[in-house]
């Protein structure tokens, strides 16, 4: 994807950088207006250190936005997967609840700004109607 990425020519002013986010973020303190994490947290046990790392490289009253699989989904057995030569390949993931982001993030420096549990809905099926995504949007107090 990276590669993918690269191909797309954004300007010199766009970097990519591969990194394993549970170890400190090779960005300078205090550097990130805004840090955008989608569909990344389910796959990290210990949220500890990436709240951590994010608080160290977020500018006081930046916007940390997560969105994440519901732990209703995972719960009820959904979790990332993908297909390889035509077979299910699951990915390791962990149950986080909402409370675990919220208080994860608190400890942090974080205010929550807004949440949002937002379900596809468009049947009356139960899964549709139970929320996919968890959204949560917290800004750095200092
Ligand atoms: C379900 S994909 C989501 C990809 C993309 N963010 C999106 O929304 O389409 C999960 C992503 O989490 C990344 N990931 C999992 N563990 C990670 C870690 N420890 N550090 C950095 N990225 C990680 C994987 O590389 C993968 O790109």
């Amino acid at each position: 994807m990276l590669n993918k990425a690269r191909r797309r020519k954004l300007g010199a002013h766009v970097a990519f950088v591969e990194h394993d986010i549970r170890h400190p973020w090779p960005v300078p303190d205090r550097a990130a207006d805004v840090i955008v994490s989608n569909l990344v947290l389910e796959h990290i046990s210990d949220l500890e250190p990436v709240f951590a790392a994010a608080a160290r490289a977020q500018k006081p009253q930046g916007w940390l936005y997560l969105s994440e699989l519901h732990p209703y989904r995972q719960l009820g057995g959904r979790g990332a997967r993908f297909e390889r030569a035509g077979r299910r390949v699951d990915v390791e993931t962990h149950l986080h609840t909402v409370s675990d982001y919220v208080s994860g993030a608190r400890a942090h420096g974080y205010e929550l700004a807004w949440m949002q549990e937002a379900a596809e809905a468009t049947t009356a099926a139960p899964e549709d109607v139970l929320p996919r995504l968890l959204i949560v949007v917290f800004r750095k107090a200092s």
